[in-house]
């Protein structure tokens, strides 16, 4: 039986994208193609998606719609097929999805993304004949009010999912939000979308959502306590019969090392001779003295507290003790920030950094570093030790979240290993991760076994795309209450 799903994200790779939230509402259709699932993403008419879509057919119009006039676009960009959300005074703006070029967030994201949701609820009640969803899919808290308006439509309607990519965001804003969106009163309440006190459209989509996923096992049980829940475990633990994970993959086209035109020496887990070429590449191309003997340690990630970089900071010292070199490509947090960059000035022959976002550059640190480190404090899937596996690059890993579900420690699996993983994440465990690190680089064999086993390991979205489809199946089988 095939099956259409509409899904929503207010992010979507290659268009427009700020983590791997985009990675996966890019990459997760086309692969779905394959399982007979026919996707169609609901997107905000940021100007990058209105430059992409180029040609595309109007399905709807509203002269007033939450504060000025919006169309509902049906288009296409490459093999990405979209709804597009075309309501200028929304989503006309410069920079990021969610904040302002100054960095703070935009005062109606409330509105912005309760929008969003409004419109996928129509088009899941039937609004566009042309494309009838069986299941609305939603992703994160721009999403969440989709299942919510859903249910207060008291009409016939598809089954939802609400996809958890990182409670750490909430959406939370303030009760009189709720008039503005067309909620009813009735809404706010404990079993609602009310959080406090406030209007709170992740914990609004977990509490209404017909199944709720998150991107990896580990973290669809570490939300279930208090500190993994963020403030929402109690909710989760109430909903955790319709709960469950499913990993992330990536896009293995976009991340193949045989075939990549963004590095100068292609490579396949047969023959890793390119190798040296792209560290050379990669050490010329962030001041680093050029010395192929050395441990040269890549990060690429968000600056945030999440991602426990600021314990890399601490064990700097010591991993420049061993030898290594760190080449760092990131931003976020201005303090980290700061403190990165004083790094490099100190050290610039062995700490390379750059602040800011540049996708050549990402693929040229997972072809040309030896090791990739996550340190995270928390992570729902992360997608950069998936690239790392898959680039030959040895990650080196918190025993967390996805991290912990899709990288395996010599401890856990001698032969099989395909990483380095570290637990409680602390600066001291961390150290003695990139001590352990150091000491595989320099046994040659062990070192091939970890990236050869890493290479071999099938990091796409074959696998997960069937669990979406089956899921997807199970739900549209079974008719939703109203
Ligand atoms: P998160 O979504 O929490 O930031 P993920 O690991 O899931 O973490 O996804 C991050 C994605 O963003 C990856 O595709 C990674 O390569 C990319 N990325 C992160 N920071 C940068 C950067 N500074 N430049 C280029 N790509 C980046
Ligand atoms: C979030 C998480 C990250 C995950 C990504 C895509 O940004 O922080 O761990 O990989 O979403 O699901």
């Amino acid at each position: 039986m095939s099956v259409r799903v509409l899904s929503v994200a207010s992010e979507i790779y290659p268009i427009i994208k700020t983590g791997g939230l985009a990675d996966v509402a890019g990459a997760l259709p086309p692969a779905l193609k394959a399982e007979a699932v026919e996707v169609r993403t609901l997107v905000p008419g940021y100007p990058q998606v209105m430059r992409a879509i180029g040609m595309a057919e109007e399905v709807l119009r509203w002269p007033e719609f939450f504060g000025g006039a919006g169309r509902l676009l049906l288009g296409k960009a490459d093999e990405l097929e979209l709804f597009v959300l075309d309501a200028p005074h929304l989503y006309a703006r410069a920079g990021n999805p969610y904040v302002t070029p100054e960095g703070v967030d935009w005062p109606d994201n409330g509105v912005r993304f309760a929008a969003l949701s409004r419109i996928a609820a129509d088009i899941g009640l039937g609004a566009v004949p042309a494309f009838v969803p069986d299941v609305v899919h939603a992703h994160d808290w721009q999403a969440g009010l989709a299942p919510v308006y859903l249910h207060y439509s008291g009409r016939p309607r598809p089954p939802t999912v609400m996809t958890v990519h990182n409670l750490a965001y909430q959406g939370r804003f303030q009760q009189d939000l709720l008039g503005r969106i067309g909620l009813p009163w009735e809404s706010f309440t404990l079993h609602g979308v009310e959080y406090y006190g406030e209007v709170s459209f992740m914990k609004a989509g977990l509490q209404f959502a017909d199944h709720i996923t998150t991107v990896s096992p580990t973290y669809a049980k570490e939300i279930l306590d208090e500190e993994g829940g963020m403030g929402l475990a109690g909710l989760l633990r109430e909903r955790s019969g319709a709960l469950s994970g499913i990993l992330n993959g990536i896009d293995i086209r976009v991340w193949n090392p045989a075939t990549d035109p963004q590095i100068p020496g292609r490579f396949n887990a047969r023959d890793l001779a390119a190798r040296p070429a792209n560290k050379a590449a990669l050490q010329r191309r962030l001041g680093l003295e050029l010395f192929p003997d050395s441990c040269l340690v890549g990060v690429i990630s968000r600056l945030s507290w999440q991602k426990g970089l600021d314990l890399l900071l601490e064990v700097l010292p010591a991993l420049l003790d061993e030898g290594m070199q760190l080449a760092l490509l990131g931003s976020g947090d201005a303090d980290l920030q700061e403190r990165f960059s004083a790094a490099a000035n100190a050290n610039p022959e062995r700490v390379g950094v750059f602040i800011g976002y540049d996708e050549g550059l990402a693929h040229l640190i997972q072809a040309g570093a030896d090791a990739l480190v996550v340190p995270s404090r928390f992570e729902p899937c992360g997608l950069t030790q998936l690239c790392a596996l898959r680039y030959g690059a040895v990650p080196v890993v918190s025993r967390v979240g996805g991290l912990e579900d899709t990288v395996l420690d010599p401890a856990d699996a001698a032969g099989a290993a395909t990483g380095i993983k570290f637990a409680p994440v602390t600066a001291e465990h961390l150290a003695r991760a990139l001590r352990r690190t150091a000491f595989a680089f320099h046994d040659k064999c062990a070192w091939r076994r970890l990236q050869h086993n890493g290479m071999a390991t099938d990091v796409s979205w074959r696998g997960p795309a069937k669990q979406y489809a089956e899921l997807y199946r199970r739900l549209a089988r079974t008719p939703a209450s109203a």
